[in-house]
């Protein structure tokens, strides 16, 4: 690779300057929903998970940030690392905009590590085309930067500029190694407005050439695909991507934009055919953007950004806003991936209660634990003698009733994460169908100051959802609802779950 070739920008100063952003937010931060869990940004605002990677020892976590505020503004790069992907600290702000192909903002973007070992980043330099804001569409441009360190990096420049001005939309560039060659695929909303995943190839990282548009959504509602991926699992090709301008239906697709993927087979040089249908990554309210890659020992994994895209936003108003999934492992599970906390997760846990099993007497509650930060819940129900209508857990639950029920809903057939009882955020509910024909259901239920992440079965569906509870002591309990008969839970434990921060959360 010969980079000596192409220019380099300096960004030290604008580094500087974020850092203080981020400080100042800090100090004034309210931590009543300040994630012991999730990766979040000390202050200010966070949305997709950017430039995943395992570089000299160290996992590398990077994500879109606003360093000066709690809503979306210009793009930096946030950074935090880890040696075992369970504890996890702070890293300096790793990019900023610093030249003109930039100037609006350093988006989203992925890594590689280089032949000669150097840690490879692919970004795109976003600019507004009327120099303010969105309504005449943005100008981006597939950018490089380069780092030997995964801390400092020296930015080269645009590598692939938008060919076409009536392209609006071109984006988030994902890159890989395969064989002798590297393969590129991002975002375009075409000229005709329509949600296209653009391939590109090359042999030396710096002169990238198109190959063909490896994927076109097939709803021409949709017009733009964000955050595209594209990965082998088992002998199948995952293509995925976070889509704008797909319309719910019945439990599909409920949130603003959403996420998710097909699986097909492909080879280089050639078209991809898709074998399954579309599924959603996770059916929670607040899963978007999620990034996969690949961990030494050959896993697949993904973190996905929880985005708040409904208003009201609460922790907006105690300097920080967002946070990322924790790391999740994918598997093929035949037409559908699987998606579980890795491994590692399991080494926060502490302090395991176990509750063996329990019948509870239909409309009957059981307080398990009275006041809960974290939690790692596992629980099994059984469907086949259980007669109540819902069976569950009321998480967050606060003196004034406020709480998060998760549980399975016999009338609509699934698990469903409901937050109609909460005095902060937005509420409403979301379900995971379920195959009826299971005589038991498994939950894992990961619990932190604001949320809840919901493996179902093993992680055949996943639910991730914000909960902010009320004032007081936070309750978890057990409950079930209507119905003809108990709830007979086969067993339920708990366990505390001590902080991913190393030393301390700044
Ligand atoms: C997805 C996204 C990306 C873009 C980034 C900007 O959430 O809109 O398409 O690169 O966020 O922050």
């Amino acid at each position: 690779m010969n980079i000596e070739s192409l220019p380099t920008y300096h960004q030290d100063e604008q580094l500087a300057q974020a850092e203080a952003g981020v400080e100042k937010l800090f100090k004034q931060r309210n931590d009543r929903w300040y994630p012991l869990e999730h990766i979040a940004s000390p202050g200010g605002w966070i949305n997709d998970p950017n430039g995943l990677c395992y570089y000299k020892g160290r996992y590398h976590v990077y994500y879109q940030l606003h360093p000066y505020g709690t809503k979306w503004g210009p793009m930096h790069w946030g950074h935090v690392s880890s040696e075992n992907l369970v504890t996890w600290r702070h890293e300096p702000i790793a990019m900023a905009p610093s030249f003109e192909a930039e100037r609006d903002g350093v988006f989203s973007g992925s890594a590689v590590i280089s032949d000669d070992n150097k840690l490879v980043i692919y970004y795109t330099g976003h600019r507004w085309r009327n120099g303010i804001d969105e309504r005449e569409g943005n100008l981006q441009e597939q950018c490089m930067a380069i780092s030997e360190d995964g801390i400092h990096f020296e930015k080269k420049g645009v590598v692939i500029p938008c060919p076409d001005d009536r392209i609006l939309h071109f984006r988030d560039p994902k890159v890989w190694k395969q064989g002798s060659e590297w393969r590129m695929v991002f975002g375009v909303s075409t000229p005709e407005h329509r949600g296209e995943i653009w391939m590109y190839h090359s042999n030396d990282m710096i002169h990238w050439e198109f190959d063909r548009p490896i994927y076109q959504h097939p709803d021409p509602d949709v017009f733009m695909l964000e955050c595209p991926d594209m990965f082998p699992l088992g002998d199948k090709w995952v293509i995925c991507y976070s889509a704008m301008g797909l319309k719910h239906t019945g439990f599909e697709a409920r949130n603003h934009n959403n996420a998710g993927y097909v699986i097909g087979s492909w080879q280089a040089g050639g078209d991809f055919h898709q074998e399954s249908d579309f599924h959603l990554w996770d059916r929670g309210h607040n899963f978007y953007a999620p990034q996969t890659f690949q961990a030494p020992d050959g896993r697949r994994l993904v973190f996905g950004w929880m985005s708040p895209f409904t208003e009201p936003i609460p922790m907006q108003d105690d300097s920080w806003c967002g946070q990322l999934t924790i790391p999740r492992v994918v598997s093929l599970a035949g037409d559908h991936l699987r998606t579980q906390p890795v491994h590692e997760f399991e080494q926060l846990k502490s302090n395991i209660q176990d509750f063996g099993s329990v019948n509870l007497a239909v409309n009957a509650s059981q307080k398990l634990l009275s006041d809960v930060q974290t939690a790692d819940i596992e629980m099994e129900i059984d469907l086949k003698r259980s007669q109540a209508e819902r069976i569950g857990l009321e998480i967050h639950r606060t003196s004034n009733g406020d709480h998060t029920l998760v549980c399975y809903d016999d009338q609509l057939q699934g698990v469903v994460i409901d937050r109609h009882c909460n005095t902060y955020g937005d509420r409403g509910y979301r379900t995971a169908p379920l195959d009826t024909t299971d005589d038991t259901l498994k939950l894992h239920i990961i619990v932190d100051r604001n949320s809840v992440e919901v493996y179902i079965n093993d992680g055949l569906e996943v639910m991730s959802s914000y909960s902010f509870p009320a004032e007081g002591p936070r309750e978890i309990r057990l409950i079930a609802e209507s119905g003809e008969g108990s709830a007979y839970i086969n067993r339920i434990s708990i366990a505390q779950l001590t902080t991913i921060w190393e030393g301390n959360d700044r």
